[in-house]
């Protein structure tokens, strides 16, 4: 074997081991096996008696977990390596990635459906990608928007940040808002404010409404089914986050949002932090962007009737251009870090 061809084969090794190993993740989360170790280490029979499942395919995979290095072993019992608590089951916390397998068992679901609309050109609705995904985008975010979103990412920019706090009853609407996370973030930061979020998926809606019950905040967050592009109401902030890529009319959507804009209203956008140009080969977060890409964004877009199916790849050229289309004289780049999302505010 060539030396090209022995470094792609071992790379695709090791993609395969991580992959088959995200499934056996997914079933220790689906089955609540790594919550049934977090306050004491078992073996293979304490682990199927309290998670209810079958004692041998218990000891199965306890034993190649230890061998993953997810957990360690002693003396028979098996227990939470180092840091997984944090990972794989503190939801909400700075480190979690708990859904990873999730994630990756929601896209593979979906490729005979995605190969069958490559052939065909249609699209697959975001709907169909099910729970797995949704769960898959709503864990992977929310870590951000508890701890970035009203701690570092609104104080960067002081009239948004000012207005939210001193205006009685500022009004945010939240396009794409997906199952609430961001919306009912922003409503614990700032106690005046109501929220409207608006997302196209009837589950994202419904388990939205739910996550603002569970918050307390479901008396000034609302949450509407419906096109990003069709709203109503008057707003001092809107707020799009890593949505606007899947929407199939997304200069619609920022004309819909400019006209809806109070004076002196913002539309702040998180979208993905990607090079300016294709360039290739690309870094790992934009891999990983381009294979969500060709797998869920691009299908679920192509199922809307699109005027534009961009996918993940929502370069800031692009997002600047089309803020421009749709009437916005000062499209603007934040200068606000972060690994995955890039920010712009429009006016
Ligand atoms: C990647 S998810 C992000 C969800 C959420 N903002 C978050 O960060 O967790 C994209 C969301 O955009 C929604 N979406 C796509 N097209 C839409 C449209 N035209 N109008 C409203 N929502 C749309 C999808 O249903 C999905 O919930």
């Amino acid at each position: 074997m060539t030396t090209d061809a022995q470094n792609l084969s071992e790379r695709l090794l090791a993609a395969l081991i991580g992959a088959a190993e995200l499934f056996t993740v997914e079933l220790g989360r689906e089955l609540g096996l790594y919550a049934a170790l977090r306050d004491r280490p078992a073996d293979a029979g304490e682990l199927a008696k309290t998670a209810g499942i079958d004692e041998r395919y218990a000891r199965e995979w306890l034993e190649q977990q230890a061998a993953a290095g997810f957990l360690t072993v002693e003396d028979g019992r098996f227990a939470l390596a180092a840091g997984a608590s944090d990972v794989l089951l503190d939801e909400g916390g700075p480190h979690f990635l708990g859904t990873a397998g999730e994630f990756a068992v929601g896209l593979g679901l979906l490729t005979p459906r995605v190969a069958e609309a490559f052939r065909t050109g249609a699209g697959v609705p975001y709907a169909d990608y099910g729970k797995h995904i949704r769960h898959g985008i709503a864990a992977f975010n929310r870590p951000m928007f508890d701890h970035l979103l009203t701690a570092e990412w609104l104080p960067a920019v002081p009239e948004i940040e000012s207005r939210l706090r001193a205006v009685p009853g500022a009004r945010v609407l939240d396009l794409g808002c997906g199952t609430g996370r961001s919306s009912v973030a922003l409503a614990l930061a700032y106690p005046a404010i109501t929220v409207r979020g608006i997302d196209l998926d009837p589950a994202s809606i419904k388990e939205a409404r739910a996550a603002a019950a569970t918050a307390g905040v479901a008396d000034r967050v609302s949450f509407t089914l419906g096109d990003a592009a069709d709203v109503d109401g008057e707003y001092d902030l809107v707020t799009i986050f890593e949505a606007l890529h899947d929407m199939g009319d997304p200069v619609g959507v920022l004309r819909a949002a400019r006209g809806r804009l109070a004076p002196g209203g913002t539309v702040f956008i998180g979208d993905e932090r990607v090079e300016d140009t294709f360039t290739a080969p690309a870094s790992e977060i934009e891999r990983l962007q381009y294979a969500f890409s060709v797998l869920h964004c691009l299908p679920a877009t192509r199922a809307e009737q699109p005027v534009i199916a961009n996918g993940t790849i929502l370069r800031a050229p692009t997002l600047l251009e089309w803020a421009r289309s749709a009437g916005y004289e000062k499209p603007e780049v934040l200068d606000i870090p972060n690994d995955f999302w890039r920010f712009y505010r429009l006016r």
